[in-house]
């Protein structure tokens, strides 16, 4: 099958479009069919070389851990799936990728695709949808009627993240750029702070909730400032003390997203009621896996970058 995989870490010229052996399924997983994936920070990351000394990776790896597509093949052990189903899923990040024209996958973190989506769309959803909703719902718990600060609410989590906090009734505040603004108000925020015109620091206080959907800039420490005793910190990257966090009496957590079924099928219940649209920054074929690494490197794009898997050689 058609791939883009590293032999070694490094740099995006590391990434070779090449032929792997399609992977044989264990009986608790499927085999996807893979018309489109999608890139996450992460992918680049690991290109890297940034979990090299964990040794969880073997190489030749393939990049890439977002997959919409179609069941081709089913394990012995797996009883809810019918050949050609359109699933998406958010697959094991120490395993083998989906920039790939099949995965194998276990069977219970497949879930049926959103069914007013299609495939490329679908693909933008799994990790970044899972992660603000993990991070809204679980990591932290946020309410109707809650105010939330959401620092990068143009990326592909924060663009989630903005939808699903006001289908749960919070008001949500959204930094951006004076760029992104425009496509943050279309998320639907309630107030947007351009991050390099203020100080969010000094335009927000007595926050419910703040998620930190980017790295840099003390953003996690100098928010212990806007959020409310007992009120959640969620940050994606960066970490502070939980002593720090405690002295404010702030919830604290650094969240690292774990793929679950359920969670696609939540995420996919507000996307086919209407209350969560997906907006594609770019889409690339995988021939172009090198420009999209290098878009999502430049860390200014807006909503995601997916990868189109073609299937005709
Ligand atoms: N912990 C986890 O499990 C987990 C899971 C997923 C993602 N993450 C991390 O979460 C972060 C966001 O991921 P993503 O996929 O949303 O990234 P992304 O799509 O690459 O984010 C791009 C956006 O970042 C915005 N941005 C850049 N600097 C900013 C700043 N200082 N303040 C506010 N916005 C800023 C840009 O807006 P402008 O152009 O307007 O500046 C751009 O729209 C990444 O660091 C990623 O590694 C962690």
């Amino acid at each position: 099958m058609q791939a883009a995989y590293i032999e070694q870490y490094g740099k995006e010229d590391n990434l070779t479009l090449g032929r792997q052996p399609i992977p044989e399924i264990l009986d608790n997983q499927v085999l996807i069919k893979v018309h489109a994936s999608a890139v996450n920070p992460v992918d680049w990351m690991v290109r890297n070389g940034v979990f090299k000394e964990h040794n969880v990776h073997t190489l030749p790896l393939i990049l890439g851990w977002d997959a919409a597509g179609e069941i081709a093949q089913i394990g012995s052990a797996v009883t809810h799936f019918a050949l050609g189903q359109a699933v998406y899923a958010y697959t094991s990040i120490v395993k083998q990728g989906a920039y790939a024209q099949y995965i194998a996958v276990d069977a219970d973190l497949v879930a049926s695709k959103p069914r007013t989506l299609n495939f490329e769309q679908s693909a933008a959803v799994p990790l970044a949808a899972t992660t603000a909703w993990q991070a809204l719902t679980k990591a932290g718990e946020l309410n109707a009627g809650d105010k939330i600060l959401i620092h990068n609410a143009s990326g592909g989590v924060g663009m989630f993240a903005v939808q699903i906090a006001k289908a749960l009734g919070a008001y949500v505040i959204g930094t951006a750029s004076k760029a992104s603004e425009p496509f943050v108000q279309s998320l639907g925020v309630d107030e947007f702070i351009d991050y390099q015109q203020h100080d969010f620091t000094e335009k927000v206080s007595e926050l419910d909730f703040v998620l930190v959907a980017v790295g840099g800039d003390n953003i996690v420490e100098r928010s212990l400032n806007v959020v409310k005793k007992e009120g959640y910190l969620i940050s994606l990257l960066d970490k502070i003390s939980d002593s720090l966090a405690k002295s404010h009496q702030v919830n604290y957590h650094r969240l690292w997203v774990t793929p679950d079924r359920d969670d696609l099928n939540a995420i996919a219940k507000l996307i086919d009621s209407g209350d969560v649209k997906v907006i594609i920054d770019s889409s690339y074929p995988l021939s172009d896996i090198k420009l999209a690494h290098q878009r999502s490197q430049s860390k200014r794009a807006k909503g995601k970058i997916v990868v189109r898997i073609p299937h005709d050689k």
